[in-house]
């Protein structure tokens, strides 16, 4: 089969005639790197969808290479809205930039049983592999590098919503801004997390828990002419 990938050194696409059936992209890759273009570059780790690292384009739709089969006539590219350094790898310097930015981790836990129930509320969201295809794919984080993005605030959702959290208040203040409010409900991140992540519906729940607390959405505020007053923030 013939698969073309995307080269930096140049920008054009070169093509590779491949005769291998039934095998991940990775393996194609890899096939490629040893036997015949030692220059070609791109990341990998596991092998087997848990580290992340070897998230592409396939067509113009973000997949794991070690996940997806290839078909005659792929092409391949680096995922967006990252610098590219070599090829197919990125630099991914927006995890950590992005959940600093909103605080997306355990500040303050207390030692208590969850239950079953409470865990299978943040379970999905916990899978998260950061891969970034949410951010490849998303059309505000395109045009804003501030935007906070897809998966540090669903897990923003992830730690708010776990009992053993005590401090979820400087979390839901660190995201109104470049945060939920800007976040378009497009839906682009959904169908391309490989976790099965709902990035958008966990914007939407902040977005409710948010209101609750007292904040307002910036944007509908400004619209009419900062008559919207829903009080200051309840913590
Ligand atoms: S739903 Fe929001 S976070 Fe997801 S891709 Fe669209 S704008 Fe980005
Ligand atoms: S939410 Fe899904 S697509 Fe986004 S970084 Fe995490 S695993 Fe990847
Ligand atoms: S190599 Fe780890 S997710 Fe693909």
């Amino acid at each position: 089969m013939n698969i073309s990938i995307q080269r930096s050194q140049n920008n054009e696409y070169q093509t590779y005639n491949v005769e291998l059936e039934n095998v991940t992209l990775l393996t194609i890759i890899n096939h490629i790197k040893t036997k015949m273009d030692p220059t070609l570059t791109y990341s990998h780790g596991c092998r087997s969808g848990v580290c992340g690292s070897c998230a592409v384009r396939v067509n113009g739709r973000e997949q794991l290479m070690c996940e997806y089969k290839p078909s005659d006539g792929d092409t391949i590219e680096p995922i967006r809205n990252a610098r590219v350094i070599r090829d197919l790898i990125v630099d991914s310097s927006m995890v950590d930039s992005c959940n600093a930015t909103a605080i997306a981790w355990s500040e303050s836990t207390k030692e208590e049983g969850v239950s079953n129930h409470e865990m299978e509320r943040i379970e999905t969201q916990s899978d998260c592999i950061l891969c970034t295809s949410c951010y490849s794919a998303c059309p505000v984080y395109s045009v804003n590098p501030q935007f906070i993005g897809p998966f540090a605030l669903t897990r923003v959702w992830r730690y708010v919503n776990d009992p053993r959290e005590q401090e979820s208040s400087s979390k839901m203040a660190a995201i109104q801004t470049n945060g939920i409010w800007d976040c378009t409900l497009c839906g682009e991140c959904v169908p391309v997390c490989p976790q099965g992540i709902a990035p958008k519906q966990d914007i939407l729940m902040l977005r409710t828990k948010s209101v609750m607390m007292g904040y307002s959405d910036p944007n509908a505020a400004a619209a009419f002419g900062g008559g919207l007053d829903f009080g200051a923030p309840i913590f």
